[in-house]
Parts: C-alpha cells; structure tokens; sequence
C-alpha cells in the first residue's frame, strides 16, 4: 500500500508548481484539478514553463457546464495557465460538460482510449484536491462511481457539495494508474479530511482515502492550517 509523502509548508501552491512544471518540461501528461485552490499553482507554473510543446494537459474532472461557465474547472485552467503561457501551448483536452455528464464522459473515456490505448490510461501527473467531506475530483462519499473499475471515466449525476450540478470524474483505477498523483490542499477547513484521508488509520469512509497510485507514487502538498490534524512528525 502505497505510503503518502506528507510536505507541509508555507506555501503549497509554489510546491505544486514545480510539480506541474517538472512534468511539463518532460512533455508529459498532467491531469488538472479543480475548485479554487489551484489557481495560484498554475499562475506560478505558467511562469515556470515557457514552452509547452509537447504537453498534454487533461482535467481529473469538471462539472457538466460549458467552458465560459464560472463553475468550469476548464475555465479556471484557461484563466489561471493557458492563457499565461508565452510560449508553444500544449495539446489540451477539455470535458465537454455542455453535452451532458452521460455523453461527456463516455467521450472522454473514448479519447482517452485513443491516446493511451485499451486499459487504464497512466497519467504521468495528476494533480487533486479535496473537500471537506473527503471528496476528490468528482468522487464524493457513498456515490455509485466509487465503485467503478471497468471505466477510466464516469458520469456523476449528484455532486456531494456544491456547487449542485452533475460531473464527469476520473474513477480510482484511473486516479491509481497515474505515476504521481500530488494533492494541493490549503486552510483549516481540510484539517478533518486531511487526517481521515491520509492520517493513521485513514478513514475508508473518506473517497480521498482510497487514492493511493501503486506503483506510482502520492504526495500530499499542505500548508500547516490544512495539517493541523496530522500526528506526529510529517
Ligand atoms: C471540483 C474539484 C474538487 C476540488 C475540491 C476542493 O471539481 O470541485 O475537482 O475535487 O478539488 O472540492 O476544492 P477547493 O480547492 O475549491 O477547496
């Protein structure tokens, strides 16, 4: 079972970027996260990474709106890296939410499948968060798509929290597949979800709990607030 490398710090958003940029200078594939805490992130690793050729940017989930939406994970990454990025952009391959969670995801799945062929697609990054509930991407507590193994991707019709509209998610052999998969996670109001996801025992009531990439490796990005429920040395 794959052990999570807990590094708390002052300032977690600068951490990740040099996780994204780390794999963008290797031209590989990096799975974006939603919500509001990366932005800072991706301004930073915009910064980091002048050309992006050769890059395939893909979204770990995103609510089923269209991508000018204010509720768009797509949206955030165009606002936040895309449209910061000086340089040759990378190929980008966005959740067409505005079809619906059903049809978006099973065409999601599908260029996934023409990319990485038959089997779990392996991310070379997938950068996550978490909420408060234990949630990550879009695979929120009791929901059907826990339970999903024969799909890299799949349609949710009802969000766990807000905002209330269907998602499309990355599923957890999909998330496990990845080579590294990095939380971000800021504030005092992850403190709970951080010990029940990554604290000893986790709580496998908590979906973060269950992400834990083997071979690949999982590392859990904190500023101290977000850490506060953690025992021990990190
Ligand atoms: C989403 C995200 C979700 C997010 C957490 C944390 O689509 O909402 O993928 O999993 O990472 O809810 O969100 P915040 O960063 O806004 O706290």
């Amino acid at each position: 079972m794959t052990q999570p490398r807990i590094t708390i710090t002052d300032d977690p958003a600068a951490a990740a970027a040099e996780k994204i940029a780390a794999v963008a200078r290797a031209r590989g594939h990096i799975a974006l996260a939603g919500g509001r805490t990366p932005r800072a992130a991706y301004e930073q690793a915009a910064a980091l990474v002048e050309d992006w050729s050769g890059v395939t940017l893909w979204f770990g989930d995103d609510r089923a709106v269209g991508p000018n939406d204010e509720r768009s994970n797509y949206r955030l990454a165009r606002e936040a890296l895309l449209d910061r990025i000086a340089g040759p952009a990378p190929v980008v391959h966005r959740i067409h939410g505005e079809e619906g969670y059903e049809a978006a995801a099973g065409a999601y799945a599908e260029t996934l499948r023409a990319v990485f062929g038959e089997g779990v697609p392996a991310l070379d990054l997938i950068l996550l968060g978490i909420g408060g509930d234990g949630h990550t991407a879009s695979l929120f507590p009791g929901t059907p798509a826990l339970a999903v193994t024969d799909q890299p991707v799949v349609g949710v019709p009802e969000p766990g929290l807000e905002p209330f509209v269907p998602r499309i998610t990355f599923t957890f052999p999909a998330l496990n597949a990845a080579r590294e998969v990095v939380f971000l996670i800021e504030g005092e109001g992850k403190a709970e979800a951080v010990r029940r996801a990554f604290g000893s025992p986790p709580d496998p009531a908590a979906p973060s709990a269950h992400v834990r990439p083997d071979p690949g490796t999982l590392t859990v990005l904190l500023d101290p607030p977000a850490a506060a429920q953690l025992e021990g040395p990190a």
